[in-house]
């Protein structure tokens, strides 16, 4: 469980210590842990040529599962933990909006790409279609036409394909002393 008193200059070193402490818990169904997805996530994204701002937003999207209340094992008994938000909210005393937003979106980003990308849907794995029905499903037409207008679309997006793809079984990635420096150069960065 993420402690609500981390002030900047330990907030890597939290961050650090969640991926020990908790890296190794499952992920909600996937055959990779937590700690293998995020830094999938994050290695995708440099593979990729993304930003800083989207690599370090795909690493730490799903920490919110440990600024919770409710376990992540609480998502697979049918009940909604909100980690996109609670992650988000925690990460917004630290990071600014183009790392926070991406986690915030990344749920509702499913929820976007279900409703106007047919093909979208085949790409998830089960555990991310179980998890739709309880976070309200494919968005209406006029849901999707408000997310549309989000100023960071194009990073939410990014992040949410990231999340999919990053559920490999045994993929090489580095490990999280990697991107230490680049946190640090970001929560700076966020006076
Ligand atoms: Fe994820």
């Amino acid at each position: 469980m993420i402690t609500q008193t981390a002030n900047a200059e330990g907030i890597v070193g939290l961050i650090e210590d969640i991926f020990a402490l908790h890296g190794a818990d499952s992920y909600l169904g996937e055959e990779v842990t937590m700690a293998e997805h995020m830094l999938q996530a994050a290695h995708l994204a440099e593979q990729q040529g993304e930003s800083e701002s989207v690599i370090l937003a795909a690493l730490l999207h799903d920490v919110g599962h440990y600024a919770n209340a409710l376990p992540p094992e609480v998502l697979m008994n049918g009940q909604d933990n909100r980690h996109q938000v609670s992650g988000a909210d925690w990460l917004a005393r630290f990071f600014p909006a183009e790392i926070v937003e991406p986690v915030r979106q990344h749920v509702a980003a499913k929820r976007y790409l279900v409703a106007v990308e047919p093909s979208y849907r085949a790409c998830l794995s089960q555990a991310s279609l179980d998890s739709l029905a309880l976070q309200g499903g494919a968005m209406t037409e006029e849901e999707a036409q408000a997310f549309a207008q989000l100023p960071q679309l194009e990073a939410v997006i990014k992040v949410r394909r990231l999340d999919d793809a990053a559920k490999v079984a045994g993929m090489q990635t580095p490990d999280f002393a990697h991107y230490k420096p680049m946190l640090q150069r970001w929560v700076l960065a966020a006076g």
